[in-house]
């Protein structure tokens, strides 16, 4: 008996994969068909897949042509299969011709014509809608945007704008945006959706006058240091039925997640301490410490909570620039103890300390992929890990992108009362400023 595998993701079923799988089957006499797994697709930036992977095996099997199928969960998984099932061929479209060629030394490797005309990309592109994103920008650097919005479908940076023409002349050219604007109404009235990533001090009105506009808004947060403003903002986008959403990705990357489930879900127990630091040196950014701030206190507030007894901070200045501050919350059964370094250099960590076990986060905790879990009287130190590529923008879009499809405003990552908060706290910080 002959054995022949194939994989693919068979999103949104169509005459290509039909051929493919019959042609497959036409091969051999027994046909295994690895459906690639949800987590799968998601770890190797396949970001766009629609239908579930229950959807995906059912349209598969509805065929006839598959005697059995399987999950491809991860990278490397189809030189075991292969093995394990004691594979004769290797049957794939042409389309991935020399990408497989290191499995001939396993079974044979046949590449099959690809069907003209139709690609699951395609219909993702024709069947779901277009989201235009403009962006109004002061820095050239760290537009990872541009590209990761690429990565999920129906979004695209197309339009750009900024009050500094070279800085605007640059953008478009390093990053290839189709469209530039001198002026912001005409950005706006062009786009669907508005990415304001300028400095603090002009967020608050490019906010207001993209949402009196009707258009969604991604921002860089803090939008304000007034807490009357942030509600406002809050408010203005609800009642125009607009997303409202800042751009902090840590939270849409699925190691953070993991650390919440733990912290939130008692796993390590009661929580002790939070305690966390963080400093970055970017001279194309002048004063970021509000910016920050907010990455540090976000974390805080969900592992926390909102309900702190005390706070006060001891902010250092040199002239108008705070060079680092130290934030202290007191907590009905714990502390907070958060450090930020604009100028002054501090070691970025995060650690949490539960009666049961303590996480720790080490170099840059808010873009780290892992963390580490230590349990007392364990000298075992479990890492747990998630892999992805770029910044983790594109899951940030990719929330997006189904809040929008579910005519969904708010966001489950960020919560409506964490972005007031985080205001009220760095209100109080501008006052200690002083
Ligand atoms: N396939 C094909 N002809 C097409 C499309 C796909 O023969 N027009 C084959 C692929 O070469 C692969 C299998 O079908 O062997 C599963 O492909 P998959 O990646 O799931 O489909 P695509 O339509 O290529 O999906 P996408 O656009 O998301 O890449």
């Amino acid at each position: 008996m002959k054995k022949i595998i194939t994989y693919g993701t068979f999103d949104l079923f169509h005459i290509g994969h039909y051929n493919i799988l019959k042609r497959a089957k036409e091969h051999g006499d027994y046909l295994i068909v690895g459906v690639t797994g949800e987590n799968y697709d998601i770890g190797r930036g396949k970001l766009n897949v629609h239908d579930s992977l229950a959807t995906r095996i059912e349209n598969v099997l509805k065929t006839g042509f598959a005697d059995e199928i399987i999950v491809e969960e991860y990278l490397g998984q189809k030189i075991g299969d292969i093995i394990k099932y004691n594979i004769d061929a290797f049957v794939i479209g042409d389309d991935w011709r020399g990408k497989f060629d290191h499995l001939s030394r396993y079974c044979e490797m046949i590449y099959l014509e690809r069907t003209k005309g139709i690609s699951s990309t395609q219909i993702r592109e024709e069947t779901f809608g277009h989201y235009d994103i403009g962006m109004i920008c002061d820095i050239v650097d760290d537009n990872q945007i541009v590209k990761e919005a690429k990565l999920v479908n129906g979004f695209e940076v197309k339009n750009v704008c900024s009050d500094d023409d070279n800085v605007l002349e640059s953008l478009q050219e390093k990053y290839a945006i189709e469209n530039s604007f001198d002026s912001y109404m005409d950005m706006v009235e062009e786009s669907d959706i508005i990415y304001v990533r300028c400095s603090t001090s002009k967020r608050y009105d490019y906010i207001r006058q993209a949402l009196e506009s009707g258009k969604h808004v991604l921002y860089d947060p803090p939008a304000t240091f007034k807490s009357d403003e942030i509600k406002e903002l809050i408010s203005l986008a609800k009642e125009k039925n607009l997303i409202l959403m800042e751009n902090i990705k840590m939270v849409h990357i699925y190691v953070f997640n993991q650390l919440l489930w733990m912290t939130q879900g008692g796993l390590i127990g009661d929580i002790l301490s939070f305690n966390c630091s963080i400093s970055k040196n970017d001279e194309s950014r002048s004063n970021l410490f509000y910016d920050l701030s907010v990455y540090t206190l976000l974390p805080m507030l969900k592992i926390m909570g909102l309900d702190y007894e005390k706070a006060d901070f001891n902010v250092s200045k040199d002239g108008d620039n705070i060079e680092f501050a130290s934030m202290n919350f007191v907590y009905p059964n714990g502390r907070a103890v958060i450090n930020v370094g604009n100028t002054i250099r501090v070691d970025n960590q995060l650690e949490i300390i539960g009666t049961k076990g303590t996480i720790r986060m080490k170099g840059d905790w808010w873009r780290s992929k892992s963390f580490e879990l230590h349990t007392p009287g364990s000298s075992d130190v479990q890492l747990y890990t998630t892999n992805f590529e770029g910044n983790g923008f594109k899951y940030l879009i990719r929330e997006l992108s189904s809040m929008l499809s579910n005519n969904r405003i708010n966001s489950k990552s960020i919560f409506e009362d964490e972005s007031i908060k985080i205001v009220e706290i760095l209100e109080d910080v501008k006052k200690a400023e002083k």
